[in-house]
């Protein structure tokens, strides 16, 4: 077993990227000094998204938050944000807005409830088109690792 936990054989594959993602994440790796290559980075993404992933078991209860960047002129895309969270009152506690500038509105959402729900209200957020930047930070509460 490796540093980093690599088991097994290493497997190759080649991606197809715009450069400009690319040059923007060997900064980032150059900036961090985490990782020492692209592949080590690109490890550690895939194990965090899988850490991520595991969150989604149906009935564990999580609590996390919901971070939005979206232009408000984007179609009805305001209303279609608010027509989805008013499906979701039980899970979101609170909801913070701020309008930035001109066209650009951060929205932040703090979420409790069980995984499946939480989940599934960010993956709809985050799916509608003209949302430029969403990210939802997610953790098991004491209670469903049985604590
Ligand atoms: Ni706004």
């Amino acid at each position: 077993m490796g540093a980093h936990g690599t088991t097994g054989e290493l497997a190759r594959f080649s991606i197809a990227i715009p450069a400009e993602l690319l040059a923007a994440f060997d900064a980032q790796i150059a900036r961090a000094g985490g990782p020492a290559n692209r592949s080590e980075a690109i490890r550690d993404l895939i194990r965090s998204s899988l850490v991520q992933n595991e969150l989604r078991t149906p009935d564990a209860e999580v609590i996390g938050s919901l971070t939005m960047i979206y232009d408000h002129h984007t179609g009805d895309l305001t209303r279609k944000l608010d027509s989805v969270q008013h499906d979701y009152t039980a899970e979101i506690v609170s909801t913070m807005h701020v309008h930035l500038d001109h066209h650009n509105c951060l929205e932040i959402l703090a979420l409790k409830g069980r995984g499946e729900r939480v989940y599934e209200l960010a993956d709809k957020l985050l799916g509608l088109r003209g949302v430029k930047h969403g990210e939802l930070t997610c953790a098991a509460t004491d209670k469903s690792l049985g604590r």
